[in-house]
């Protein structure tokens, strides 16, 4: 991803010439639109504590997802669908961030960062950074959950902004089940009409439809959150615009949506990306089977399919098989080893014919030879396990 910034005068002459309606609803490198959004919000302090031990050293944004910070990925589309100031809400780990992105420039962006003392939650976070956006009050400025990967037609969720004239616009996905979420159920053209975040009882089930993350406000709504204490918005902002009667629009967009939360759903995502099931311009290769960073090693003998990725430095022995799976850099997989849908963190070694399904390594720990590790298991950074120490079967 070389330096492609583009001034505003150059943007705005482009979209000028912009004649029709989108021809497709995936928003991609160098789509052309009609009006856009210029600036967003990034919220990426949470503590990423259901991701733990990938979150022990690095907060969830900055986890490697197909070869790079899963945020340069929402970065990426972020600036693909004409976005150009980003400002990121930061707070757990906040020191690790601008170090690895500056001032934004090698993505043709133009990068800010706050960050809380005091964790402020979704609806703080967003209010603490008002003072950064340079958008008039009736203008729409963009928010994004930082763990979100999506093929959300980013366009299409700001036109539904201005067309429907809303005060807040919200995406909205499908899932079977909703209860990890935001329960956003709608009337026949769109409008919310209550918001729901985890329901507990199944009489809240009321539907499918939740909040995916991602929302365009009115500048002035922002203003109206109360600052200098926490404040979640979904749990008291969305409830009380809608108690007040403002205009909350939602757009169901069914193309790929998953929240990156828990260790599964990372290495998931991880591997569609490499797949190119889930769009992104900021792979750092080719889409397909598998992604092998510069510097990394792997044997001839050895087998990489399924979406997985070997990071920078890491080294993968001959006849080790790794499907679905992300090696973070530097790390080492022995001779005949099995890894399927699992995350083996930063420096870590996994010893010869050890089989790992389902299960994520911390960084720096050492898994013995012969090892069989499985159904979610969490191997915490830098532990050490014996040799033929875990099995979940008695064959050898
Ligand atoms: N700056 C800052 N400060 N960011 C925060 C804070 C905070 O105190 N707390 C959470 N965040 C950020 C997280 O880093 C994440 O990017 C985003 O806010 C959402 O927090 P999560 O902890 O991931 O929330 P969730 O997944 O349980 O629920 C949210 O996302 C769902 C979709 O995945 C809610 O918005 C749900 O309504 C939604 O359905
Ligand atoms: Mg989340």
């Amino acid at each position: 991803m070389g330096a492609r910034r583009r001034s505003v005068l150059e943007g705005t002459t482009e979209r000028s010439a912009y004649t029709g309606p989108p021809k497709d609803s995936s928003a991609g490198p160098g789509r052309k639109q009609r009006r856009q959004v210029t600036e967003a919000i990034l919220l990426v302090g949470g503590k990423g504590t259901r991701l733990r031990p990938l979150t022990v050293n690095t907060p969830k944004p900055m986890v490697r997802a197909a070869g790079v910070p899963f945020l340069t990925h929402q970065l990426a589309r972020a600036k693909a669908a004409g976005v150009e100031h980003i400002v990121l809400a930061t707070s757990y780990l906040a020191e690790v961030f601008e170090p690895y992105f500056g001032d934004g420039s090698a993505l043709g962006l133009h990068l800010e960062y706050v960050t809380e003392e005091e964790p402020l939650g979704t609806g703080g976070a967003i209010r603490n950074v008002a003072s950064r956006l340079h958008s008039g009050p009736d203008e729409p400025v963009l928010i994004f959950n930082g763990d979100i990967l999506t093929g959300l037609d980013i366009g299409a969720l700001v036109r539904t902004h201005e067309t429907t004239g809303a005060d807040v616009s919200l995406h909205l996905t499908k899932v079977t089940d909703p209860r990890a979420y935001g329960l956003v159920p709608t009337d026949d053209a769109g409008r919310v009409l209550a918001f729901l975040e985890k329901p507990q009882t199944p009489e809240e089930i009321v539907t499918d439809q939740i909040n995916a993350g991602a929302y365009v406000f009115r500048r002035s709504v922002i203003d109206t959150i109360p600052a200098g204490r926490p404040v979640s918005v979904e749990r008291e902002t969305f409830p009380e615009l809608l108690a007040t009667g403002a205009h909350l629009q939602g757009m169901v967009d069914s193309t790929y949506w998953l929240d990156l939360g828990t260790p599964a759903a990372f290495v998931r995502g991880s591997a569609d990306l490499v797949l190119g099931r889930a769009p992104s311009p900021a792979i750092p290769g080719r889409c397909g089977d598998r992604l092998v960073l510069p510097t990394a090693q792997v044997a001839p003998g050895a087998k990489l399919a399924g979406g997985t990725v070997v990071g920078e430095g890491a080294f993968v022995a001959e006849g080790a098989r790794v499907f679905g799976s992300t090696i973070l850099p530097g790390a080492v997989i022995e001779p005949g080893v099995l890894i399927t849908d699992s995350l083996i963190g930063t420096g870590a070694r996994v010893g010869t014919r050890s089989v790992l399904a389902d299960t994520v390594i911390g960084d720096g720990a050492v898994i013995g030879a012969d090892n069989e590790l499985r159904s979610g298991a969490r191997i915490w950074c830098d532990a050490q396990i014996p040799p033929a120490a875990l099995r979940f079967s008695s064959d050898t």
